[in-house]
């Protein structure tokens, strides 16, 4: 009897244990199934998300190297690798190929333009080289970018350039006076200072080379090629006589204009540098450096400024062999 009640009893339970081990194996089976979709699903999601920033990314691979708001406490370097061009040219010692973005906030200017407008000496001879720049451009100019070159007096009118020292004569000394030139002076030395220190060179050994503007853009579609400043270019290339140059910008991205960010273009990606007032960015001139400025769609009037993308370029050269024939003809 207990042995018919265990077999009795025995085949129930055996049965009950056999369809838990089957339950149990089939929700195993199907919680590893549901593992293994889960995992497809997520693979796919991620290959998706891969292939969706690939191809978001790959049409225009554009990376914000530097951004407006961004303070440097130390001079930023951002290395490329040297182009094959320089094999061409007479190279010196201690050369480099770089893409160099330097904010002058560090050492020589420093703060952030809205809120150190009064209270910061740099930032004081920022505003004062802003008002001779916008003083120089607002003579004439043209549509697109216009070009003043304190040196040569070339300045852009409509379709041509005049030379203010001529075509303005005693005027200009009412534009301008021996302590802006001082202050043009002093803040080209500054920069030249910064670059000569950053990568080694001898400042004296510096010399500053033809053309030197200020530049500023506006929004007005250009009328002439030399307008035209958005086109990709090498600066050894379109200009032939310098190595390296540099851009202390006089106004901010996104808060008085918008585009106008320097674009480097590297194989891989386009780096852009956002502008700011005191921003000095500067790199080698040879094809490493393949950059273009981009459209500047709009400009903002600004109660304190006059709305622009304002820029002085400052291109020097520091080879031996032109450097003492620039010095010659600069004489
Ligand atoms: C960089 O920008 C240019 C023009 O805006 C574009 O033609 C080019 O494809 C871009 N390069 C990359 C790598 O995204
Ligand atoms: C751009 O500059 C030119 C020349 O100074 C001027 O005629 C034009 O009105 C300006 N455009 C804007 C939108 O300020």
């Amino acid at each position: 009897m207990t042995a018919q009640r265990r077999g009795i009893s025995k085949n129930p339970e055996s049965s009950a244990i056999e369809n838990k081990i089957k339950r149990g194996n089939a929700q195993r089976q199907a919680s590893s199934w549901r593992g293994n979709v889960i995992t497809l699903l997520l693979l796919t999601g991620v290959t998706g998300l891969v292939r969706w920033m690939y191809f978001t990314w790959s049409d225009d691979l554009t990376h914000t190297l530097v951004s407006r708001s961004e303070i440097f406490t130390q001079p930023r370097v951002f290395t490329v690798e040297c182009s094959e061009d320089y094999m061409k040219y007479k190279l010196f010692p201690g050369m480099h190929p770089f893409i160099e973005v330097h904010s002058l906030n560090t050492g020589v200017f420093t703060g952030n333009y809205y809120y150190y407008l009064y209270m910061h000496k740099y930032m004081y001879i920022l505003l004062l080289f802003h008002r001779l720049a916008e003083r120089g451009l607002s003579l004439a100019g043209s549509d697109g970018a216009s070009i003043l070159d304190l040196h040569s007096g070339a300045l852009s009118m409509g379709k041509q350039f005049v030379n203010i020292y001529r075509y303005f004569k005693y005027e200009i000394r009412d534009v301008f006076t021996e302590e802006d030139f001082e202050l043009y002076r002093d803040v080209r030395s500054r920069i030249q200072k910064v670059i000569a220190e950053t990568f080694g060179l001898d400042s004296k050994q510096m010399y500053l080379t033809k053309p030197t503007f200020f530049s500023r853009i506006n929004s007005t579609s250009a009328k002439t090629t030399h307008d035209e400043y958005w086109h990709p270019h090498i600066d050894k290339e379109t200009y032939g006589s310098f190595d390296y140059m540099s851009l202390l910008y006089l106004s901010d991205y996104g808060l008085e204009f918008g585009g106008g960010r320097c674009v480097f273009m590297d194989p891989s990606s386009n780096r852009t540098v956002e502008p700011c007032t005191g921003r000095v960015s500067f790199f080698s001139s040879g094809s490493e450096n393949l950059h273009h400025v981009e459209k500047v769609p709009w400009v903002r009037d600004m109660p304190l400024r006059c709305p622009s993308h304002v820029t002085p370029i400052m291109p020097l050269i520091t080879p031996p062999s032109r450097r003492i024939h620039l010095a010659q003809r600069d004489r």
